[in-house]
């Protein structure tokens, strides 16, 4: 097993629909037991994450799901790095699939958004990923090596121990296909390859490649006895008393 810390975030994104829901959810992190070597962060809608940040407990970091390149101004709707900041949140989720694809970021516009946040001292989950279209093509690790690209043009070698990378094959996310171990750690240490290659070897085994798509209480344990499978972004059961049990998987 890795020195790498284990990770796992919650990204709740558009989700819990009630201030009665979020309650529920943090009262079972708040009381759970939760392994004090994995560090974990939950990555609420943007409306909660003060009230969350005082009401947390048990170690738990708060995440941003997204964040713009400026930090005021006219952007109706954005949300801004040194405003999260400013608010003493310390993480951002940046590029997840859904903002990619729904909301139309480019790796470099993705990759534009990392360099400010990390401006403004914020920590960054970057999310990759191929759809199901590009794995039967053969281009999961050209995709995943372009999205990255991108990020490594604008940053610094001691830049990289403020992201964590999330691989997050499309496919996987919220469709309860789970990547196999093995296509989980393929694509774990073909990422680690790319940033050997364009970063550093040092940066390569320190950074922590976390897997996210339709993890549950169920894969997790066998995911997480990967060498290159340093955690967990874990969207729908994130919102579930199972999360406890991925927090722990490594237990
Ligand atoms: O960011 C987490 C994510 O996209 C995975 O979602 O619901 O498949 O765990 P889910």
């Amino acid at each position: 097993m890795s020195t790498r810390q284990f990770f796992v975030g919650g990204n709740f994104k558009m989700n819990p629909g009630t201030t009665q829901q979020k309650a529920a959810i943090i009262d079972i992190l708040n009381n759970a037991k939760l392994d004090p070597t994995t560090e974990v962060v939950i990555a609420p809608p943007a409306l909660y994450l003060l009230p969350l940040k005082e009401k947390v407990k048990n170690g738990i970091s708060l995440s941003a799901q997204n964040s713009y390149v400026k930090s005021t101004g006219a952007f109706t709707g954005e949300i801004s790095p040194s405003q999260l900041a400013d608010a003493g949140i310390p993480w951002v989720i940046l590029g997840h699939s859904e903002r990619r694809t729904l909301f139309h970021e480019s790796s470099e516009f993705v990759a534009e958004k990392t360099r400010v946040a990390l401006d403004h001292g914020l920590k960054v989950i970057l999310c990759i990923g191929e759809t199901l279209d590009q794995r039967e093509a053969g281009e999961t690790a050209k995709v995943c090596e372009s999205q990255l690209q991108a990020v490594v043009k604008v940053l610094k070698e001691e830049d990289w121990s403020k992201i964590v990378i999330a691989y997050e094959p499309v496919w996987a996310i919220g469709t309860g296909k789970v990547a196999s171990s093995a296509q989980a750690q393929e694509a774990h240490v073909d990422t680690r390859a790319v940033i050997a290659k364009f970063v550093s070897p040092a940066v390569a085994s320190s950074v922590r490649i976390i897997y996210g798509g339709s993890v549950t209480a169920a894969n997790c344990r066998e995911l997480a006895t990967q060498q290159d499978v340093d955690g967990f972004l874990v969207g729908g059961a994130s919102l579930k008393p199972e999360f406890v049990d991925i927090i722990n998987a490594r237990q």
